[in-house]
């Protein structure tokens, strides 16, 4: 008999639960062959879950019917990594109750569907004896150490057709739209839907920007005869004066901010400065939602497949990751703690300058 834990750790997206299909029916049926039984332990809510013993016993029929399903069919939450050490309101030691309850379910492997906060915790429970295997989740597509994360290409396509829909809007009326892109730190989402919905400015944390820049590309369309003008702003686009700024500083300067993002300001200058109508948009929680895109169950169920068949083979210990364009695993402690940029330098940066995208930079 096999004792796997399951868990779906952070923000969730749109491929956990085709994740969850593929390492199930792999693990089901690659035992079968053997004659080896399997028990599925569903932990709810993330590590929270794992810290409380809220679990579930699952078997085939849960996971049939939900690749296309967004979400999480096991719940998820937050449990902060700079938190770890620090007990619960009720006093409960987190990384000890969460060995207690592995310990008790006997179980042989821990799957860990997360982001970067997530994974480090995946990371402490692995060097702390547990077997812990990582599957990279996030629609912000950073994690250090694979090409891409499952949710990507699902929340690309979501702010995609929210450009598409602030074009016509935004012809219309002759207006400016600046439309606020999730990505947390990084600007993977706003890049690639930027480009693919044909955004004249794309703002993104790796290029800080200057308002210059941004107004004179508007101004220079407007000459030109262009009606409207979208701007694409990662939520953690930086200004080139802040990003000067010591951490501590620019954080302080950010909870003194008394709009509720930087888009309103950006939209607020814009105006003011160019004497044009402008609008802001916010997809939002919606990048996260909905079913998951072609791409994102393919990539999600080979993750699933390729962390089954690790585990069966006697891997723990890594995160599943492609790599270009393998599917391999990366040890826990290489990827914990560091995230992953756009390069500016990148193909896709500089094609997108060569057809006339502004970055503020310039
Ligand atoms: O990490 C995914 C993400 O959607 C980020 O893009 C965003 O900054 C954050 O989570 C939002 O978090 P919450 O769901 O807690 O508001």
């Amino acid at each position: 008999m096999i004792r796997i834990g399951l868990l779906t750790s952070g923000g969730d997206c749109q491929a956990l639960n085709a994740t969850m299909r593929g390492i199930i029916k792999t693990l089901l049926h690659e035992t079968r062959k053997v004659g080896e039984r399997v028990e599925i332990i569903g932990f709810e809510d993330g590590y929270q879950g794992l810290i409380y013993d809220r679990f579930r016993k699952m078997d085939s029929h849960d996971f049939a019917g939900i690749l296309t399903r967004g979400g999480t069919i096991l719940g998820t939450s937050r449990t902060p990594f700079k938190l770890l050490d620090v007990p619960e309101a009720d006093g409960v030691d987190k990384v000890v109750a969460m060995k207690e309850t592995y310990h008790a379910h006997k179980l042989d492997c821990l799957f860990v569907l997360g982001g970067n906060g997530s994974l480090k915790t995946a990371n402490r429970l692995s060097q702390e004896g547990l077997s812990v295997i990582g599957l990279p989740k996030t629609i912000d597509n950073d994690t250090w150490g694979t090409d891409m994360t499952f949710g990507f290409t699902s929340a690309v396509e979501v702010a995609t057709e929210c450009i598409d829909n602030i074009h016509t809007t935004a012809s219309s009326h002759g207006r400016v739209f600046v439309v606020e892109i999730m990505g947390h730190k990084v600007g993977w989402i706003p890049l690639y839907a930027g480009v693919a919905g044909g955004a004249d400015v794309i703002l993104i944390p790796e290029i800080p920007y200057e308002m210059k820049n941004v107004i004179k590309t508007i101004e220079r369309r407007m000459e030109t005869g262009s009606r409207f003008t979208i701007v694409a702003v990662a939520e953690g686009a930086i200004s080139k004066e802040d990003s000067k700024l010591p951490k501590k500083e620019y954080k302080k300067k950010l909870a003194a901010r008394k709009s509720p993002s930087i888009v309103y300001d950006i939209a607020k200058e814009i105006e003011k400065q160019t004497g044009r109508e402008t609008r802001v948009a916010i997809p939002g929680h919606t990048q996260r939602g909905g079913a998951p895109d072609a791409q994102d169950r393919i990539f999600a169920t080979q993750c699933g497949v390729e962390a089954a068949l690790g585990f069966l083979s006697g891997k723990v210990g890594y995160m599943v990751a492609l790599v270009n364009g393998k599917m391999t695993h990366v040890p826990l402690d290489k990827i914990a703690g560091k995230l992953k940029y756009v390069d500016p330098k990148s193909d896709l940066v500089r094609e997108a300058r060569a057809l006339g995208i502004n970055f503020g930079d310039r």
